[in-house]
């Protein structure tokens, strides 16, 4: 929505006067590879969106809060004093959480009036929680260091992290850092390598030689995503206590190379631990080699290396479906398709191909009659570039 009908909005749904009024925004993202990785110390290598939250904002002279959306047409009231009970909110546990969690950490939380507008479709595997999460979190200290007289920019880096702990302790999902990051630190037309052990990054620009970045929703909902991925993260901490006792030296499975898992391996027994660490490991090495290869401009590696994860993704750590699934095959039945893998936490949400550009318009049409002849959904496409991080915006 553009920024003047968001004030229209505001105006109408909270009265006042345009005074004082603030922006923030931040963004969705697209991992290219590396999937499952971040809560075990590997590599990831996402990239921001350029679908986003932005906030509205104006503060109040009591301790209110209230929340609205564009697209919703409720209005959500809490009081900053009582903060750590909105947790079965339908609309408004991810703001709320992330404030609650702001203020836990010494922040100077005041009462507001907040509209949010979200891009990021909701439940589309393209992180619209890291988008609502981080704006949120921005605008909170943004405001709190002004408050105080801080002067210094705020840290997107803490912002990331404390929008993480956010999701850990009021929506609990263990999440790993990679959604948060990307919203948080987004770089235009890069994507990030990140290191998720000590949070090291490097920007990579994106150069895939006039090849395009297509974006798939499959419409299915991650519903049962969340047990789900509570439970992989455990599995994966059964795997690396077991490895430990050959190499105790070890803190995560991102600091153990496929050398040395090969080695190793036969002390898991467990067949599910052991596929499920396989899949880790192996795709910490694809996001290096991945890496490598688009910085010598062989996108064809690429692709081939975002195939071999998603075959992964969906054999060894079983968090594919149907849907995806059936995305990902008929995209590879397009000739201009040089990989194509589910992106995010799996069990629904969207896929990530690189097609040529050229076949962009045969790629969206064929894919997605087939997709909904098969699943009787129909997919969403967009054609993407990456974006920047959050940001406050001056209107
Ligand atoms: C979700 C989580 C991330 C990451 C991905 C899977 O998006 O929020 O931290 O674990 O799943 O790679």
């Amino acid at each position: 929505m553009e920024i003047r009908e968001m004030k229209q909005m505001f105006f109408e749904y909270f009265g006042g006067e345009d005074k004082n009024i603030r922006f923030f925004a931040s963004p969705g993202r697209v991992n290219l590879i590396g999937e499952h990785t971040d809560y075990n110390g590997g590599f990831v290598f996402p990239g921001a969106l350029k679908m986003k939250t932005t906030i509205m904002c104006r503060v109040r002279d009591d301790k209110k809060i209230r929340l609205m959306a564009t697209d919703l047409k409720i209005m959500v009231e809490a009081d900053i004093d009582n903060l750590a009970n909105y947790k079965d909110l339908k609309w408004g546990d991810y703001q709320l959480g992330t404030i609650y969690e702001m203020m836990c950490n010494g922040y100077e939380v005041m009462g507001m009036d907040m509209l949010y507008d979200d891009t990021v479709p909701h439940g589309s595997g393209l992180s619209s929680s890291a988008a609502i999460e981080v704006s949120t979190a921005l605008c909170v200290a943004t405001l709190s260091n002004e408050k105080k007289g801080i002067t210094t920019p705020v840290d997107m880096i803490e912002m990331a992290k404390l929008s993480q702990m956010a999701e850990h302790n009021y929506i609990g999902v263990k999440c790993g850092i990679m959604d948060q990051f990307s919203s948080a630190m987004g770089k235009e037309g890069h994507a990030i390598f990140l290191d998720c052990k000590d949070l090291s990054y490097k920007y990579v620009k994106l150069n895939l030689d006039g090849k395009k970045i297509v974006i798939a929703n499959t419409n299915k909902k991650h519903s049962l995503g969340n047990s789900a991925y509570n439970q992989r993260r455990m599995e994966c901490e059964k795997g690396l206590e077991i490895l430990k006792t050959a190499m105790p030296e070890k803190t995560c499975l991102g600091e153990i190379s496929l050398a040395e898992f090969d080695m190793h391996k036969h002390l898991i027994d467990d067949e599910i631990v052991l596929k499920r660490v396989e899949h880790v490991i192996s795709e910490d090495d694809r996001v290096l080699k991945s890496v490598e290869a688009l910085g010598i401009g062989d996108v064809k590696e690429f692709g081939r290396l975002m195939n071999a994860s998603h075959d992964s993704l969906r054999d060894l750590y079983e968090v594919t479906c149907l849907e995806l699934d059936t995305i990902v095959d008929e995209a590879r039945k397009i000739k201009g398709t040089l990989g194509a893998r589910m992106t995010g936490a799996g069990f629904g949400g969207s896929t990530v191909s690189i097609v040529e550009a050229d076949y962009v318009d045969e790629f969206i049409e064929k894919v997605g009659k087939a997709y909904t002849e098969i699943t009787g959904l129909t997919a969403d496409f967009y054609v993407t570039e990456l974006g920047d991080g959050g940001r406050e915006i001056l209107a």
